[in-house]
This record gives structure tokens, sequence and C-alpha cells, in this order.
């Protein structure tokens, strides 16, 4: 058993996207830095800690709702024949709750991971081979679009697409609807959607969520720096920047800065460039939109989709909607 490698769809290697990646977004002003990049081996581990601490809610209220709600999320594809398909699958732990729920109904399930990293689809498939033996995974190592236009082409089995823990946040709204629409046009008619979103809240629970006690998140955020020394021989001194997290009321979005401490140049070599940085100077880094009900509502609508029902935990803080291909 084995996962399919889609070819890439762009013309440069990795390592090239992320150099120009950050030529042009340091070249910005306010100078940027996409949260994409956060993702590498050490990234990914991070992220794995941030998700097990208590202030950070998302994931624990996400799984609270598999939980309880999974049978009535089951309930909609009771008897049938159905292709999970997760992206952005990360180690799959909810998603496999959802699964059980879903084979518990008398689903046939068959697993679908895409994601982008080989290595990420390799642990998850020995996940899956301990978790639940007997499920038949049929992982798709690309990106997201061309993996579900792909799958389409394969076969027409009905499609059940996660898109969970929020993820949705990291786009701002206009990226998020294009997005969305992009997913309907890798799907057929009656094909479903569950979309994980973070409700807007008590702006003090969104503060110590993303500004962590234990400054994990500072360590997530400041792994984009060490990243451009490892991979493009960059020479930026880790102390004399911090991890700012912030509320933006204006956009709904917390948003996460790197704030130079002091008046300093970054040399990377792989760019033969050196930046310049005043002190107090932010890197923006990441976007975390939080929504309203309505929000949710109006996004189905435009992206032309049915809304069928949300399911949301006790506290109202967070909120999965399912959603049908119109
Ligand atoms: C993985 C994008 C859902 O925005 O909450 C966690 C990433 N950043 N803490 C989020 C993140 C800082 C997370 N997402």
């Amino acid at each position: 058993m084995s996962w399919h490698v889609l070819p890439t769809t762009t013309a440069e290697s990795p390592r090239a996207e992320f150099a120009l990646s950050v030529l042009t977004g340091l070249s910005e002003r306010p100078k940027q830095l996409s949260s994409r990049w956060f993702y590498d081996d050490e990234g990914s581990r991070l992220f794995q800690q941030i998700m097990g601490l208590d202030e950070y809610y998302p994931t624990d209220l996400e799984r609270w709702i598999f939980d309880n709600r999974g049978v009535d999320i089951a309930a909609h594809f009771a008897g049938r024949s159905l292709d999970v398909v997760d992206l952005g699958a990360g180690d799959g732990s909810k998603t496999f709750v959802l699964i059980q729920h879903l084979r518990d109904a008398g689903v046939t399930v068959r697993y679908v991971p895409i994601d982008i990293s080989e290595g990420a689809m390799a642990s998850l498939y020995g996940i899956a081979a301990k978790r639940m033996p007997d499920l038949e995974v049929a992982g798709i190592v690309g990106d997201y679009v061309a993996g579900l236009r792909w799958l389409s082409a394969q076969d027409d089995r009905e499609r059940l697409v996660l898109f969970l823990g929020s993820n949705i946040g990291n786009f701002d709204k206009p990226r998020a609807r294009a997005f969305l629409r992009r997913i309907w046009s890798g799907l057929r008619q009656g094909d479903h959607l569950l979309t994980g979103f973070d409700l807007k809240k008590d702006i003090d629970v969104l503060l110590s969520a993303y500004n962590d006690s234990e400054g994990v998140t500072s360590a997530f955020n400041l792994n984009l720096l060490s990243r451009i020394n490892r991979e493009l021989g960059g020479n930026f001194d880790l102390d004399q920047w911090r991890h700012f997290g912030t509320y933006n009321v204006f956009t709904g979005a917390m948003e996460s800065y790197l704030m130079s401490l002091t008046k300093q140049e970054v040399h990377i070599e792989a760019l033969r460039t050196t930046f310049r940085f005043q002190s107090w100077e932010p890197i923006h880094t990441e976007y975390s939109y939080k929504y309203l009900v309505d929000d949710i509502v109006d996004l189905a609508e435009v992206c032309g989709f049915d809304g069928i029902e949300r399911y949301t935990d006790p506290k109202g803080w967070f909120t999965d909607a399912l959603w049908a291909v119109r």
C-alpha cells in the first residue's frame, strides 16, 4: 500500500521558492515572511507542542466536537461509500476519531490524506496502520487543489473533504473565498466539505493562546529565522528578536510579528543580500482570522456550497461547518 506522488505545479524547487519568497517578503514595507514556511520538520514538531498546550484551545475543542458530535456528523453519510479527503492531515489524530464514527454508522471509508510533505505522509501511513489496520488509505503527495482534481479524474466515489483546525484562518478573507472556490471546482455536486473555524471570542483568551506562558509559540515563530539561517545561509541572531502576538479588532485576526530589538543588519548568503532592520521594526509572519457565525454562512453562499449543519463546542469558541456542493 503506497501513496501517489503528483508532479509539482511550480517550476521552482522548494528551496528556490522559499528563497524567492523570503527575498520578496523582506523587500516589502512593512516586511513580511509567509506563514507557509513555518512547517519544516522543526516547525511541525513545535506546532505539535502548541496543540498540547492548555492555552491553545482550538485542537482540544475540535477533538471535543468529534468525540461528542461525530455521531451526528456521521449520520449524514450512513451506509454510503466515501472518500474522506484530509487537507493538511498532520498526525491525523482528530480525523481518526471522525472516521471511527463514520465506520460505526456503516460508512465504507477510504482515507485520502493530501499533503505536500512526503515525510508527513510516511508517518501518517505508520499511524494509520497502527490505529486502524484494516482502513484503506490512498494518500496523495501534492498540493491540495491539484490533489483533488487528480482524485476527481480517478473515480466517481462520493467525497467528504476535511479542512480542519482553523487552517482556513491563515488566509485573509478574499484568499479564503478563492481557496474554497478552488476546492469547490475540484468536487462534484453533492460532495461535502467540513471546515474548522475559530470563532471570535474574549480577546484575553486569544492573546494567551498565541502568547503562551511556556514560550512555545515564540519558539515556533522564531524558527522561521532559524530556518532561513539553516537553509539559506542567513545570520539572524535570535537573541536580537522577539515574538509579538496581537489581536487586530478591525480585521478580526490574531497577527504574529517578529520584532527587531536593535538596529541590525542580516546577511542571507543564498540571496546575496543584506537586509537592514531598525530597532522595533516588525516582520509580519502570520494571520489567524477569527470568524462570526454570519461570516461562515455568507462564505458558504459565495463559494457555491449549501450549509448543512454546524457543530460547536459548549463555550461557542470553535465550530466545524458541514457544507454540500450545490
Ligand atoms: C495551524 C494555522 C491553525 O493559526 O492557530 C498556532 C497556527 N500559530 N499558534 C493557528 C498557529 C500560532 C495555527 N494554524
